[in-house]
């Protein structure tokens, strides 16, 4: 089977802003790609991570729908890791897609918002023929309860989210191939090399 994790940039948040001065309100848009990994970087908690020059690509929400069309296109599973409110801009999910949460034990994105979010969704499409309770291995919590990763890199994943995502996938390291398409860190595929389940 033909596998993928991705793990873009987020979506850009979105805010209801009072405006006192027009004396009403605006919806106000705030980058994460550009801002986190673009060439005018500005790091969030002094956090490094890389620079790509095309990161604004993933401040438009149309481009978050059509990776999940490619994915869908090319690959006979995979998972896509987002925020809480990027989740929309990825609908509607297909039937068979499952969305996990990941509950941070610590950290999380500030924000300026008076609610914290401190959990991330994956959106999971298992492949055909492993999305039975009994097919292909054992079944799998949506929920995952873990530290944020070692690495000291803006959106890196920890070993634990890994070998989670590929026990959702009912991924078989013995005849299956998976592509981490956004390595950042190499924190993804260092796991997925090691070929160790759950
Ligand atoms: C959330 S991070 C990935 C973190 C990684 N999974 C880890 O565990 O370290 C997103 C990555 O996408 C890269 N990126 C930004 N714009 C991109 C683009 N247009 N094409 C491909 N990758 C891009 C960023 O530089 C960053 O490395």
């Amino acid at each position: 089977m033909r596998l993928a994790i991705a793990d873009p940039p987020y979506p850009p948040q979105y805010s209801e802003r009072y405006d006192t001065a027009a004396g009403g309100t605006r919806i106000t848009m705030r980058s994460r790609a550009q801002r986190w990994y673009g060439t005018d970087r500005r790091s969030g908690n002094g956090k490094p991570a890389d620079v790509h020059p095309a990161a604004n690509e993933w401040d438009s929400p149309r481009r978050h729908r059509d990776l999940l069309e490619q994915l869908l296109d090319q690959y006979d599973g995979w998972a896509i890791a987002t925020t809480p409110d990027g989740l929309d801009h990825y609908r509607p999910l297909p039937i068979p897609c499952r969305t996990l949460a990941w509950v941070k034990t610590t950290g999380g994105i500030p924000g300026g918002h008076r609610i914290r979010s401190s959990w991330e969704p994956v959106i999971a499409y298992p492949p055909r023929g492993r999305r039975g309770r009994a097919e292909h291995g054992r079944q799998v919590r949506d929920v995952l309860i873990a530290a944020p990763g070692v690495r000291n890199f803006i959106g890196s994943k920890p070993a634990a989210w890994t070998r989670w995502v590929l026990d959702a996938l009912g991924y078989d390291p013995e005849t299956d191939t998976v592509d981490d398409l956004f390595p950042g860190s190499g924190a993804v595929s260092a796991e997925i090399a090691r070929g160790v389940l759950l």
